[in-house]
């Protein structure tokens, strides 16, 4: 895909927090350097049953060394398939945590690379069609009735790099790729590839109040889960989710690695949140063009280019799009499954005042003297 725009990026290394962070990754790469599969390893594909279950969440498909530093790491009951491990201090599924340690170990970013990183159920799909489309402007105006969004589901368009592209193979096909590539992942700051980390690339990355953040959650595991497996409850979740025990949790260290990193390194990281996203969508539209260097220029803003993107781009339009009602992708996800509500503030509709207090009381603990609010 061609892009509208791309300008030369400015190096700047994350090598300082990485220092900071040092201790707990170093002992892990040490045990990861003897876990990870040789080149020409291959997984055991044949294993895997015919089943409900994503791909990602299957427990099986995984390399003696990745079995191995597994039985090396805490472990927790999941909220779908039956273990999460802790590795690099945040949670993973068993099958995720074997395409983390393949993305680390295999991919090699490129400078002018572009990063989508969310916490899950942060807004994600919304976050990849909105670049996607900035990105590809002049080639795909957003009155192309032929526009891929129109026909393509935004994870489609804009793979995860541990989900998509490393759950299966240690050589992802890159070569339907045109600079700048648009990537995305959930890794907490301190599992991103050494490439990525090294190299000058862009991250977006996106956040959501805890509270909206984990009932999406909740709603979107318990239709992960099949029918026999039965839903988890709210107060299941909940006591995970406060104790870090979610997917890439603890939510409030992944959050706060990234917002220090955007203050460090603001020509680096732009730290956006869905709320304000919603609030000002315009704004932020433009905001992330700029950032990503390709500004709206005066002719695109009076020709309404911005508020087509935003609308191309809403939770109305892509919702009720044919291929997202019923497409759905190769691990096993409906696209419908990612797109519930789309509101702010739909906690309430489900917490209790008292689970709203604890949560907000949390935050506060610890998102505390950092300028960061929800
Ligand atoms: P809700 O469950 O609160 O409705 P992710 O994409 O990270 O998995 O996040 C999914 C959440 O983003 C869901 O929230 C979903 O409805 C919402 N969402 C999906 N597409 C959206 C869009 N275009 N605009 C706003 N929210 C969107």
């Amino acid at each position: 895909m061609s892009t509208a725009q791309s300008c030369p990026l400015p190096t700047v290394s994350l090598s300082k927090y990485l220092e900071e962070e040092g201790q707990n990754k170093n002992e892990e790469s040490q045990l990861l350097k003897s876990s990870l599969p040789a080149e020409n390893d291959c997984y055991t594909q044949a294993e895997d049953p015919v089943s409900d279950v994503p791909k990602y969440l299957l427990e099986l498909g995984l390399t003696p060394e990745c079995k191995q530093l597994i039985s090396s790491l805490p472990a927790e009951k999941g909220w779908v398939a039956n273990l999460l491990h802790q590795y690099q201090g945040f949670w993973h599924t068993t099958r995720q945590l074997q395409a983390v340690l393949t993305c680390q170990n295999h991919f090699q970013a490129q400078d002018t690379d572009i990063l989508l990183v969310t916490t899950p159920k942060s807004g994600t799909t919304w976050l990849k069609a909105i670049v996607f489309a900035l990105m590809n402007r002049v080639q795909y105006p957003n009155t192309d009735n032929n526009h891929p969004l129109l026909s393509e589901n935004p994870h489609i368009l804009v793979p995860f790099l541990e989900y998509g592209l490393y759950i299966d193979s240690q050589v992802p096909n890159f070569t339907t790729f045109t600079s700048p590539r648009l990537f995305a992942t959930h890794l907490p700051l301190v599992s991103l590839p050494e490439s990525a980390t090294n190299s000058s690339c862009k991250l977006v990355y996106l956040c959501r109040n805890p509270k909206d953040t984990f009932v999406s959650l909740w709603h979107f595991t318990n239709k992960l889960r099949t029918k026999d497996m039965g839903s988890n409850s709210l107060e299941v979740t909940f006591d995970k989710f406060i104790r870090g025990v979610s997917l890439y949790g603890p939510f409030w260290d992944h959050v706060l690695r990234y917002w220090k990193e955007s203050l460090e390194n603001p020509e680096r990281v732009l730290f956006l949140k869905y709320e304000e996203m919603k609030e000002q969508p315009k704004l932020q539209l433009m905001k992330l063009a700029q950032f990503l260097g390709c500004p709206f220029s005066n002719e695109e803003e009076t020709r309404g280019a911005v508020d087509g993107i935003q609308k191309l781009c809403s939770f109305e339009n892509l919702s009720n799009l044919e291929v997202n009602k019923t497409g759905k992708l190769a691990s096993g996800e409906e696209y419908k499954a990612f797109f519930r509500r789309g509101e702010v503030g739909d906690a309430k509709n489900h917490l209790t005042p008292q689970i709203i207090q604890k949560l907000d009381q949390i935050t506060e603990q610890k998102l505390h003297g950092y300028g960061l609010k929800f």
